[in-house]
């Protein structure tokens, strides 16, 4: 059996600094502390982006520091709130893959392939994207091992939710679930961005997505919270965001099956302050 690890939304941010309110260096020390801990064992541990809160040097230098006592091999990928010229100047270049340019991986890990996809675009907002050029890739990389299980983890979520950061998922969700279907050794897409955790399928296409590292959002029916007209039918929180859980994925590969656990290396659920997020 191959086990591999999954952080995402680590939001780190320079020295001196809290996003929302949180010491995201901290919380990402517990993250460490706790895959050396109980998952020593994993084949490697993939960052599957929003490495920094806003792209800056100085939150790369810190991530980097911050990881380096991991055990097992580390990967990484961006989110929309990294910058990738920012990130290769401080990480190195060879983070880049030299068929597409961006922070993409191709792991052979026992009888699966792993297949990391780097969606940040700056442009968009918030939003994800993935190149023409990644989709050939990806198909490329598809259908050189069509008898090998694969799991593919990128930032963005391949699906809406009904919520209302549907507008932010990975644009091109269409042609991303065009170069999986027929592949049906595609077993499992692994995302984080939205902050939540779920699961479920897009155009037959297996995902789930985990809480990640940063504060967490409790999605719940308006019709429960509270009407507004413009919004019926919504999902949204009903509190402005929780603290926690921290939570990471592990993800258990066999002939037969891949199994994802969202695991919380932290699980404090307070309710945080909403000015801590003037912009919601
Ligand atoms: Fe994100």
């Amino acid at each position: 059996m191959q086990k591999f690890v999954v952080l995402a939304d680590i939001h780190l941010v320079p020295e001196g600094k809290l996003s929302h309110g949180l010491d995201t260096l901290d919380r990402l020390n517990r993250a460490v502390a706790y895959v050396n801990d109980i998952h020593a064992d994993a084949d490697f541990v993939v960052f599957a982006g929003d490495l920094a809160d806003h792209g800056e040097a100085a939150a790369y230098a810190r991530f980097k520091t911050a990881i380096a006592p991991l055990t097992p091999p580390v990967y990484l990928t961006l989110g929309n709130h990294d910058h990738r010229p920012t990130f290769l100047d401080v990480m190195g270049p060879a983070h880049a893959n030299a068929d597409s340019g961006c922070i993409d991986h191709v792991i052979d890990a026992g009888d699966h392939r792993v297949i990391v996809l780097d969606t940040s675009d700056p442009e968009l907002h918030g939003a994800g994207r993935l190149e023409a050029r990644q989709i050939g890739w990806l198909k490329a990389r598809l259908a050189e091992v069509p008898d090998t299980p694969v799991v593919i983890v990128l930032h963005h979520n391949i699906a809406p939710f009904d919520v209302q950061t549907d507008f932010i998922i990975l644009q091109d969700n269409d042609a991303f679930a065009d170069a999986v279907l027929g592949h049906a050794h595609v077993r499992q897409i692994i995302s984080g961005h939205v902050h939540m955790t779920t699961s479920g399928t897009y155009r037959g296409v297996p995902f789930c997505t985990f809480a990640g590292a940063h504060y967490s959002i409790e999605p719940m029916s308006i019709a429960r919270s509270g009407p507004i007209p413009a919004e019926r039918g919504k999902y949204v929180s009903p509190v402005p965001r929780r603290e926690g859980p921290g939570q990471l994925a592990v993800v258990l590969c066999n002939s037969d099956s891949v199994v994802v656990h969202m695991e919380n290396f932290l699980d404090r659920h307070l309710v945080l302050a909403p000015e801590l997020f003037a912009w919601s």
